[in-house]
């Protein structure tokens, strides 16, 4: 199931996310007693994680979040480039969630593909998947890249292909910045429960354009790949992010 949300502005768009993101937690808790998530890194989530760190605690139940990344470059958590740290001045150092409830990817390991296997391993022991199949988060956040990348799948990669591995290390992709990342695969992106991307600006306009409505296949859009199963898919756009949709979105 899948559903497209257009918003006037980041902000409209930012204030919907908070809400839903709420949502999932409050009902995670409820049904499970706690709530996974996956962040993203980029630009797009930016204003929904200033949102999330003033929610009203009683609320957003920060003792019961577990926290995780969808993808991170390979850089210390202090560098500019790291979506843990990002999220770290935006939202993770300003809530109480409990600091053994977060889980960075291990940037100092002693390779991309280390660091990789090490988030496999963390990801089986938090949220123990049945044998064999991948962890199901509650919600994982994503953003679309310019070029149709979402986490770190990148257009035309093997990555693209790994079906038996939950992690791993990517090349950097022709995107800025030209760093090594690890990055969850198709196989968890799909197994979540939810899957909400948050894009925003004209440069995704032609990517959102190809994957909404022509068809766009995985190697040239990597964010084509992502449809879970039994979950649920959501698409926030800004005005111009959707500009060139030319179909009723439902
Ligand atoms: C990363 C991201 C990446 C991002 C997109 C969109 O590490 O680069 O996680 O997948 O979400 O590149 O980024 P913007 O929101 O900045 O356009």
């Amino acid at each position: 199931m899948s559903a497209v949300q257009i918003f006037a502005n980041g902000d409209d768009l930012a204030a919907d996310a908070l809400h839903f993101v709420l949502q999932a937690a409050s009902e995670a808790i409820a049904a499970r007693g706690r709530f996974t998530i996956a962040l993203t890194g980029g630009s797009s989530p930016v204003k929904t994680y200033e949102l999330l760190a003033q929610a009203s605690p009683g609320l957003a139940r920060w003792d019961q979040w577990q926290v995780f990344l969808g993808d991170d470059r390979f850089v210390p958590p202090e560098d500019p480039r790291s979506n843990y740290g990002q999220a770290r001045r935006l939202l993770l150092g300003k809530v109480p969630i409990p600091p053994e409830q977060i889980y960075p990817m291990a940037t100092a390991a002693a390779s991309p593909e280390a660091a990789a296997e090490q988030y496999a391993e963390t990801l089986i022991r938090v949220l123990c998947p049945a044998h064999g199949q991948p962890p199901v988060f509650d919600l994982i956040l994503l953003g679309l890249g310019d070029d149709g990348h979402c986490a770190s799948l990148f257009p035309q990669m093997p990555t693209l292909d790994v079906v038996d591995r939950w992690v791993v290390s990517s090349p950097p992709g022709t995107l800025p910045p030209p760093v090594d990342r690890v990055t969850l695969t198709y196989p968890v992106l799909n197994a979540a429960r939810q899957v909400l991307f948050l894009v925003s600006g004209e440069k995704k306009a032609v990517p959102i354009r190809d994957i909404l409505e022509r068809g766009a296949a995985r190697e040239v859009h990597p964010a084509a790949g992502v449809q879970p199963v039994p979950g649920t898919l959501t698409w926030m756009l800004d005005k111009s992010a959707a500009a060139l949709l030319t179909r009723r979105q439902e």
